[in-house]
């Protein structure tokens, strides 16, 4: 099938290479004459494991095209995606210009029928205004399709491939059958395609990103009262996850929830809410412990040293909101390096991926290590913002020798705690028995 995918992003640039790997003929559209460049010449412009390879391949073999002409992009495709960016407008509402801006151009693009879906999160009723935006101008047939991705970074090749479901929401039969036979390689293990009108389709999206953060921000205030209590986290995770109805992923609490999707999408849902006239008091809650779960760790590291950072030296180990990304948007170490810094002390980071990111938003306020125990000279702590699997074993006995105070900060529980304490090291994480 001949697709379009508009808008090259992070989801735009993984859907349309996983098109083209299925044997589809994809053609990228953006407004950004050099990344269009970029990606032409072969450069990849994101980070995302597993993608550069599909990617090369597909590009070589002619399947993956980039444009800037959003005319000739989509002038042969049965297939239009939009996966335009919806960043928060000042009062959390997503900005729909890019979405509705580029509907308005389609219109009058339109030669025959053609199925264009938001790929995009968006809030309900979008379908309909990029219907109607469409319509404006266009002289053919054509059908809006919600179709939202569930791709989580650092995994969201596997995610696309071999996804637990593909939602897609069109009452339309005629659409229903472009996007089922589009879709089929993808579920040939049995996982569903759930079709569904427009609307539900868009909130599915909404909703399985808030619960998701709903089940962060409750194990996170149940680790908070299994210290106050005397428990063990990790038991009360283990004794709740083996019971299906409420699984066994997703419940590791850590400094909070980031990147640039749950706060988002959590705080769009309270805002689509709020303008019907309801209050969702559930997610106000789950915004408000995430807030302050990022500096979780800030009270346990001044009660370490008396209440007084001026002078201290921190090595910070994980910038990024995850591992496996370089995204740091709402990363909680962002927020644990202003606080450390306000108090007088400094900084040196190291993550596998982020640094030039964090670089290019807070520039020199830490100090940049070329590896993660080069973080450890002169330090007096060290504090684990990122579960990066290269920080799982680490070399203890240089970490013990390194630092001034044998003292770590794990914000991921990522130690075990007696082994630590055979060890020798005062260890806190999060809502385990010291
Ligand atoms: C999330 C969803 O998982 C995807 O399904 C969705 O498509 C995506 O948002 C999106 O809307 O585009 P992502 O933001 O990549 O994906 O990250 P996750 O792996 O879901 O992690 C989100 C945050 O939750 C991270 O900060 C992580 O550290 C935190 N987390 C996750 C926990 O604190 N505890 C857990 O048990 C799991």
């Amino acid at each position: 099938m001949k697709i379009t995918v508009v808008g090259t992003g992070y989801v735009g640039l993984v859907t349309g290479t996983c098109f083209a790997e299925t044997g589809n003929q994809v053609t990228c559209v953006d407004i950004d004459v050099n990344k269009v460049n970029k990606l032409s010449a072969g450069q990849i412009t994101i980070y995302e494991p597993g993608l550069e390879k599909l990617f090369e391949r597909n590009l070589k073999e002619g399947r993956l095209n980039f444009t800037t002409d959003l005319e000739k992009g989509i002038s042969e495709a049965k297939v239009i995606f939009l996966a335009l960016p919806t960043p928060p407008g000042e009062d959390g509402s997503a900005d729909l210009s890019y979405i509705l801006g580029v509907s308005e151009k389609l219109g009058p693009m339109l030669k025959d029928y053609k199925v264009i879906v938001d790929k995009s999160t968006v809030p309900v009723g979008t379908a309909d205004k990029v219907h109607a935006a469409i319509a404006k101008n266009a002289k053919v047939e054509f059908d809006v399709v919600s179709n939202p991705e569930f791709l989580r970074e650092g995994v969201a090749v596997e995610d696309f491939m071999k996804p637990d479901r593909v939602v897609i929401g069109t009452q339309s039969e005629k659409a229903r059958k472009v996007m089922g036979d589009l879709y089929a390689p993808f579920v040939r293990q049995g996982n569903p395609i759930i079709y569904m009108d427009e609307k539900s389709a868009e909130l599915t999206k909404y909703a399985a990103n808030s619960f998701l953060a709903t089940k962060i921000s409750f194990m996170n205030e149940i680790a908070i009262l299994c210290e106050k209590l005397g428990a063990d986290v990790d038991m009360v995770r283990r004794g709740i996850g083996s019971d299906d109805r409420i699984g066994k992923r997703f419940l590791f609490p850590g400094i909070g929830y980031g990147g640039s999707c749950f706060p988002k999408d959590v705080q769009a849902l309270v805002k689509s809410s709020q303008e019907v006239s309801y209050s969702f008091r559930i997610l106000d809650a789950v915004m408000d412990v995430n807030e302050k779960q990022k500096l979780f760790l800030l009270p346990k590291v001044n009660a370490y040293f008396s209440n007084n950072l001026k002078g201290k030296h921190f090595a910070l180990w994980g910038l990024a909101f995850k591992p496996n990304t370089d995204d740091i948007r709402e990363a909680p170490a962002l927020y644990i390096i202003d606080a450390l810094v306000n108090a007088g002390a400094t900084v040196s980071v190291f993550d596998p991926e982020a640094m030039p990111n964090v670089k290019g938003v807070i520039g020199d306020k830490v100090a940049y290590a070329e590896n993660q125990y080069a973080t450890l000279e002169n330090a007096d702590a060290l504090i684990i913002a990122t579960e990066w699997s290269v920080f799982r074993t680490p070399d203890f006995d240089k970490i013990g020798s390194s630092l001034k105070h044998k003292v770590i900060f794990d914000g991921r529980n990522l130690f075990d705690v007696a082994h630590m304490q055979e060890l020798g090291f005062h260890y806190e994480s999060v809502g385990r028995l010291p």
